[in-house]
C-alpha cells in the first residue's frame, strides 16, 4: 500500500513519535509512506516527499514535527478538496493518516466524505478532540504547567503574593484542570464554568484571613469571566490578575505560560501514546478503515467514526469539575 501522512494544526510534543511509528510499521510491512509538509496546506500545495525508516532515526524524543505543520483546512479554500483528490491520485495513495486536533481531523472527515480513506490520530495539548479520551501532547503540557505551578507557589509564598498562571486551552479547560489539580492550585478559572471575579476575590480574602499569605490561581486562556454581572473581555490571565489585585489589595503577579507548554521533548507517556496510535493507524488502514479516528479505550486503541469531530471540542465533564470544586476554593 501507499500511505500519505501529515501533521496539522498547532504542533505538540509527540508528533515525531507518531510519525516514527507509522513509518516504521508501514515500511516493515512493505508499504511506502509519503509525507506531506505543513499539514493540509502541503497536500493542496504539492509539498510531498517519501518518508523512509532512516528519516525516523533519533526523532522519538524530539519536539515539534519533522513534517512541519500549518493551520489550513482545504474545504475553506476554493477548489481545496479537489486539490486533495488530485494529490492523492498523483501520489497513488491508498489512504491518508492524519495527525491533528479537531480542525485538522474535521477537514479529514470532509476529505473522507469525498471517497478518500482517512484514519485520524488525535493530538493537541488542549486534549479536547471529540470521541477521544487522550490526545498526543497533553501529558507533556500537563507536566510542564504543573511544574510551573509548583515553582510559582514557592516564589509566591516568599513574597506573600497572589500568583496568576495563564495556561493554554482556548475552548476547554483540560490542561488547567489536570495541571492545576496536580500542582495544587488554589483556584481555577475555566471555559466550562463562568468565574465570578468578585466571588473569587472574596474567597481568596477569606483564605488569607485564615492565615495563608499567598495563593496560586490557574486561568485557562479561554476562561469565561464575569464581574459585577457583566462578561469580562480581553486576555484572561490579565483580566483575572488585574481584578484580583484591585479587589483584594494583595500584591499580584501574572505568568502567561504560552508556547512553552507546546515545545520541547515529549513525556514518556506521550512517546508511548503516539507510538500506540501510530502502530494502530497502520493496522486500521490495512483492515480497511476509511473514515475513522483512533481513541484509547479500556483495552487500548479503538476506532470511532471520524465525523464525530463535527461535535466540536470535548469539554471537561461535570465529574471532573466537581473534583475541582472539592480541592480548590471553588
Ligand atoms: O494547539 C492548541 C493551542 O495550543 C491552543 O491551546 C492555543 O490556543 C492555540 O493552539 C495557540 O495557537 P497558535 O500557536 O497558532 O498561536
Amino acid at each position: 500500500m501507499r500511505l500519505g501522512l501529515l501533521t496539522g494544526g498547532g504542533d505538540c510534543p509527540g508528533l515525531n513519535a507518531a510519525i516514527r511509528a507509522v513509518v516504521r510499521v508501514a515500511t516493515r510491512e512493505g508499504d511506502e509512506v509519503v509525507g506531506f509538509h505543513h499539514g493540509w496546506r502541503g497536500v493542496v500545495g504539492d509539498e510531498a516527499s517519501p518518508l523512509t525508516w532512516e528519516m525516523t532515526w533519533g526523532i522519538l524524543g524530539s519536539g515539534g514535527t519533522i513534517l512541519r505543520t500549518a493551520r489550513y483546512h482545504p474545504h475553506e479554500h476554493a477548489g481545496g478538496l479537489d486539490a486533495v483528490g488530485r494529490a492523492v491520485r498523483r501520489e497513488k495513495l491508498d489512504a491518508l493518516v492524519v495527525v491533528g486536533g479537531d480542525g485538522t481531523l474535521g477537514a479529514g472527515a470532509r476529505v473522507a466524505a469525498c471517497g478518500i480513506p482517512v484514519v485520524g490520530i488525535p493530538k493537541t495539548i488542549d486534549n479536547d478532540v471529540p470521541g477521544t479520551t487522550r490526545c498526543i501532547g497533553f501529558d507533556t503540557a500537563v507536566g510542564i504547567a504543573a511544574e510551573a505551578i509548583d515553582r510559582l507557589e514557592t516564589t509566591g509564598e516568599s513574597h506573600d503574593r497572589l500568583m496568576v498562571a495563564e495556561v493554554m486551552g482556548r475552548a476547554t479547560g483540560w490542561l488547567a484542570v489536570e495541571a492545576g489539580v496536580a500542582g495544587g492550585a488554589n483556584a481555577l478559572c475555566l471555559p466550562e464554568v463562568p468565574t465570578d471575579l468578585s466571588a473569587l476575590a472574596s474567597a481568596i480574602v477569606e483564605r488569607h484571613g485564615a492565615g495563608t499569605t499567598s495563593s496560586v490561581i490557574v486561568v485557562a486562556e479561554g476562561a469565561v469571566l464575569v464581574a459585577d454581572g457583566e462578561p469580562v473581555a480581553g486576555p484572561r490571565g490579565t483580566a483575572v490578575a488585574d481584578a484580583l489585585a484591585e479587589r483584594t489589595g494583595y500584591e499580584t503577579r501574572l505568568t502567561v505560560l504560552g508556547h512553552v507548554q507546546r515545545g520541547g521533548p515529549p513525556s514518556a507517556y506521550d512517546r508511548f501514546l503516539a507510538t500506540e496510535y501510530g502502530v494502530a493507524a497502520v493496522g486500521a488502514v490495512h483492515a480497511g478503515a476509511d473514515a475513522h479516528l483512533l481513541s484509547i479505550g479500556a483495552d487500548g486503541t479503538e476506532l470511532v467514526p471520524l465525523d464525530v469531530t463535527g461535535a466540536g471540542p470535548r469539554p471537561v465533564p461535570a465529574s471532573l469539575l466537581d473534583l475541582v470544586d472539592k480541592v480548590t476554593l471553588g
